[in-house]
């Protein structure tokens, strides 16, 4: 007998930040699972890029230019991909300053993404869902560096702290229409924004990870786009208000 629960044929995913990383492992998984996958992000070869992978490999994919920060422009796509079962908001952008360098355009320029990004995303989902009567999925993208205090994080912490608690209210406000809504905490991913662009710093920044995980490796994108699958499908149905934490085990200890 065949296992249904993480199929996703008849849905439809929008997925923000798919143009690379988690983003585009996502968008081309959700796609795998049968879904229609709606993929935003500011890089438009990158999206041109994710959709040739997902078509290429005969999923349905549509690729639309948006600035998470645009609320207006934002909704418009989200309104354009019709009634949302899924939404993953992925996009994100990292900073790095100590707190008394921090300037107050540097926590502005963040917060625009990786909250008011998010923020916007969950709007404009909820309300496709909400007037279409969709009994849909939200998942968000948190960090492990809410369950720490790390030096120079100051503006990206805050950021992804903000989305945890977004995500706890949300789905205290959406549970009566059946819309569950979800976080997803990664530990550190082999991606753009992991690239130290130096072959020894890189290897001096993955093996002190690999060192606080009992898994022994640090993650890629494909591990978190899992975690995604399982929030955006009916294997999650009575999960929600949660964060889901693939980091390795890492427990963020400093
Ligand atoms: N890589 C990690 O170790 C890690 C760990 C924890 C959380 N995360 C989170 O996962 C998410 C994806 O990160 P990633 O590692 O895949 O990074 P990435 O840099 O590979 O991908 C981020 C994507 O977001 C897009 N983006 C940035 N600003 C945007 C905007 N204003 N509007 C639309 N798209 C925009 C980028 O163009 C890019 O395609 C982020 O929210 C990040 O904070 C990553």
């Amino acid at each position: 007998m065949a296992l249904t629960a993480y199929d996703l044929t008849g849905r439809t995913a929008f997925v923000t930040g798919a143009a690379s990383g988690i983003g585009r492992a996502t968008a081309a998984l959700l796609a795998r699972a049968g879904a229609t996958v709606h993929c935003a992000d500011v890089d438009e070869k990158g999206l041109h890029d994710t959709r040739t992978l997902i078509t290429d490999a005969g999923g349905s994919a549509r690729a639309h230019l948006a600035d998470v920060g645009d609320s207006g422009r934002l909704r418009e796509a989200v309104q354009a991909a019709g009634p949302l079962h899924i939404m993953a908001a992925v996009a994100g952008i990292m900073h790095s300053s100590p707190v008394l360098e921090t300037r107050e355009e540097d926590l502005d320029r963040v917060l625009a993404v990786n909250f008011k990004g998010v923020l916007h995303a969950c709007q404009a989902a909820a309300r496709s869902m909400i007037d279409a009567g969709v009994k849909g999925s939200i998942i968000t993208m948190a960090s492990g560096a809410v369950d720490a205090a790390t030096p120079g994080l100051l503006c990206y912490s805050v950021s992804k702290a903000a989305v945890v608690q977004l995500t706890r209210t949300l789905a205290a406000e959406l549970g009566p229409y059946a819309i569950r809504v979800n976080a997803v905490a990664p530990g550190w991913v082999r991606t753009a924004m992991t690239d130290r662009h130096d072959a020894e710093l890189q290897q001096k920044a993955e093996a002190a990870m690999v060192r606080l995980s009992p898994l022994g490796r640090v993650g890629e994108p494909e591990d978190i786009a899992h975690a995604v699958l399982h929030l955006a499908s009916d294997a999650s149905s009575f999960t929600t208000g949660q964060i889901l934490r693939p980091n390795g085990g890492v427990a963020m200890p400093w």
